[in-house]
C-alpha cells in the first residue's frame, strides 16, 4: 500500500503497536531496513529529515517495500514539508508545533501528527480540531503519569508517545487509553542499521508488534 492515500493519520497510526523512529544515514540501507521493520510486522515507518539521504530514503522505500507506510519526521517548517511531500511521504511527525508549521501542516492535505509536551499545547491544537498528536519527549515531560493525568480533563485527545520508550515501558504506554501507538528508535538503533543487522532488526521488529496482539 502507498501512500496510504485518503487515510488519515488516526488510520495510520491504528496500524501497528509500534512507530520506528529511523535516523539514515546511508541510503543504500534504507530498502533493507524496510524490508526487516515489515517483515517483523511494523508498516507504519518514520524516517527523520535529520540526515542527507532522508528524502531519497523515503522514495527508494515507497518503491521496493509497497506493504510500508513511509512518513517523514523531524518536520520544522514549510521547506521540510515540500521536500517530505514531494517524496511522496504518507504523513508528517513534528518535535512540536507552532502556529506557521500548522497552518503550513493543514495546507499541505498530508495527514500529520504534530508534536505536544504540555496540556496548553494539547489544547492548542484542540482548538484547531487537532485530536491526535505527539507526546514528545515522552519520558522527560512526564512519561505515563503525565499522560494518565491529560486524559483525565483532555479525554478525546490521543497520543503517539516517543522519546525515551523502550521495549521495556511501551506497555505502560500502550495500556493507557489515549495512547494509540508509540514510537522511538529502539527497534532501529543506529548501531544496528550501520552493521547491517537486518536479522536483529527484525526480530525487535517482531517483538514490538506484539506489544499489544
Ligand atoms: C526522536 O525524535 O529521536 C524520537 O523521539 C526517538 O526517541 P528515542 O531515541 O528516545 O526513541
Amino acid at each position: 500500500m502507498s501512500p496510504a492515500a485518503g487515510s488519515d493519520i488516526q488510520a495510520i497510526l491504528a496500524l501497528a503497536p509500534a512507530i520506528p523512529v529511523l535516523v539514515i544515514d546511508d541510503l543504500d540501507d534504507a530498502v533493507p531496513l524496510a524490508k526487516a521493520l515489515c517483515a517483523g510486522g511494523l508498516r507504519v515507518l518514520e524516517v527523520t529529515f535529520r540526515t542527507p539521504a532522508a528524502q531519497e530514503a523515503i522514495v527508494a522505500m515507497r518503491e521496493a517495500v509497497p506493504e510500508a507506510v513511509v512518513g517523514a519526521g523531524t518536520i520544522l517548517d514549510q521547506r521540510g514539508i515540500d521536500a517530505a511531500t514531494s517524496a511522496g511521504s504518507a504523513f508528517l511527525v513534528s518535535p512540536g508545533a507552532g502556529p506557521k508549521l500548522l497552518d503550513a501542516f493543514v495546507a499541505c492535505g498530508t495527514p500529520f501528527l504534530p508534536g505536544i509536551a504540555t496540556p496548553s499545547e494539547a489544547m492548542t491544537l484542540l482548538e484547531r480540531g487537532i485530536t491526535h498528536m505527539k507526546f514528545f519527549p515522552a519520558e522527560p515531560a512526564g512519561g505515563v503519569s503525565m499522560l494518565r493525568s491529560i486524559g483525565g480533563p483532555l479525554p478525546d485527545l490521543r497520543f503517539c508517545p516517543t522519546g525515551g520508550v523502550s521495549e521495556s515501558n511501551a506497555p505502560d504506554y500502550l495500556a493507557l487509553p489515549n495512547v494509540v501507538c508509540v514510537g522511538g528508535s529502539w527497534m532501529a538503533p543506529t548501531k544496528l542499521v550501520r552493521a547491517k543487522r537486518w536479522d536483529e532488526i527484525e526480530r525487535l521488529a517482531r517483538a514490538a508488534a506484539a506489544l499489544r496482539s
